[in-house]
């Protein structure tokens, strides 16, 4: 495995008058700002990537992130919980339970799609 973290991170964008919103009207393009510039500031670069993601169909609930191998997802992600995601799930193997998605999250993505 080429990285020992990757950090999908969506920036993925509608129409303002889309209904279910989109991770760059939620911060999604500073959050991934922040990822890299944490990953320059703890000389990670080459071993973990902040990657641009397309819609990871979570929207209702962005921004949304998703770091691999473990595969946890993040949603209602915010500026100010990036350094505490970064430390917990990129430099350690610790999930940030606030912001994590559990089957809540995606039993309440369901309610508000069937509304
Ligand atoms: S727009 Fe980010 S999950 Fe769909």
């Amino acid at each position: 495995m080429k990285y020992n973290k990757h950090i999908f991170i969506c920036i993925n964008e509608r129409s303002k008058d889309s209904p279910k919103g989109d991770c760059t009207r939620k911060g999604g393009q500073e959050i991934r700002l922040r990822f890299v510039q944490l990953i320059n500031k703890y000389g990670l670069k080459g071993k973990v990537r902040a990657n641009k993601s397309g819609c990871l169909d979570a929207c209702e609930m962005g921004a949304a992130v998703v770091i691999y191998p473990q595969g946890i997802w993040y949603t209602k992600v915010a500026l100010e919980d990036v350094e505490e995601i970064f430390k917990s799930s990129v430099l350690g193997d610790e999930i940030v339970d606030r912001i994590a998605s559990t089957q809540e999250t995606w039993d309440e993505l369901k309610r508000i799609r069937n509304k």
